[in-house]
């Protein structure tokens, strides 16, 4: 199979004060596939979304599709194809699942109300957007549910598929598997792989090791900012640097869920 990069990150590096989160990281995000990024609680991850979402000042080079988009504003970077969730999903528990992804799908476009008072197809494609967004994740059904009579797992996958309506076409994903269980992610893992199947790209941050070697094509491994290993399922678990990372670290495969807040 033929593939070209989606993202590419080249020494990017961002630091707190005297913390570097992101330690000279360069890696790539293939178009149409799903890269995993994981990492010991602290490594960076979530870090590393926010700097490539312009959301925390870094140094060093981020290209889309081979364009730089290092001086880019975070909206010109969602304009341009970046959706990501977050690891709190961050719903709206007032409104329903479909204006939680109308509200995305709406925010987008540039001023909206005065070019909906002159094209009502403007609503209609955030319609269209939303309702393909919900297919996509499989819940089409629950549209007009509030996210809080939905399970964990559908609130995962609803902020999955607001990314999707917002107009992401690659998706960076922040722990969608925290909380989940076994049989949620396993639903999860197989929506990730038909969301790319269709076309999308996803970077998938999770501490869930079954499913991030189970349907990631590549693996990325970040410890203290850097990246210390890249590969296969298969490379990745024999990595001899991957498994002392995490034997150094017993606490990889849970503390997160206690973030959880959705
Ligand atoms: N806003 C901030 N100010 C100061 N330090 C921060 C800030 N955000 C993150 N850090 C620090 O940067 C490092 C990386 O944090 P980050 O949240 O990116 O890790 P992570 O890999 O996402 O961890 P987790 O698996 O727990 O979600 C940590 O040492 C963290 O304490
Ligand atoms: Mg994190």
């Amino acid at each position: 199979m033929t593939s070209s990069v989606a993202l590419a990150t080249e020494d990017l590096t961002v630091r707190f004060g005297g913390v570097t989160a992101v330690d000279s990281a360069s890696l790539t995000v293939e178009h149409g596939r799903l890269t995993g990024i994981i990492g010991p609680n602290g490594a960076g991850k979530t870090t590393f979304i926010d700097a490539v979402s312009g959301l925390v000042k870094s140094t060093g080079e981020i290209t889309l599709g081979g364009a730089s988009i290092t001086r880019w504003a975070p909206h010109r970077r969602a304009q341009g194809g970046i959706g990501r969730t977050f690891q709190s999903l961050e719903l709206f528990d007032e409104f329903t699942v479909q204006e939680n992804l109308l509200i995305a799908a709406e925010s987008t476009r540039r001023w909206s109300f005065v070019r909906d008072m002159i094209d009502p197809r403007a609503t209609r494609r955030a319609l269209e957007a939303a309702e393909q967004a919900l297919e996509l994740v499989g819940l089409t059904s629950l549209a007009s549910a509030h996210p809080p009579e939905l399970s964990l797992g559908d609130r995962k996958l609803v902020s999955i598929a607001r990314a999707i309506a917002g107009g992401g076409d690659l998706l960076l994903l922040d722990e969608p598997a925290a909380g989940l269980n076994s049989e949620e992610s396993l639903k999860l893992g197989a929506t990730l792989k038909s969301i790319v199947a269709s076309g999308l790209t996803v970077a998938l941050v999770d501490h869930d090791m079954g499913l991030v070697l189970g349907v990631c094509d590549t693996i990325h491994v970040l410890q203290f900012g850097k990246v210390i290993a890249s590969g296969t399922a298969e490379q990745i678990r024999n990595d001899p640097t991957v498994i002392e990372a995490y034997l150094g670290d017993q606490d990889h495969t849970g503390s997160d869920r206690d973030k959880e807040t959705a």
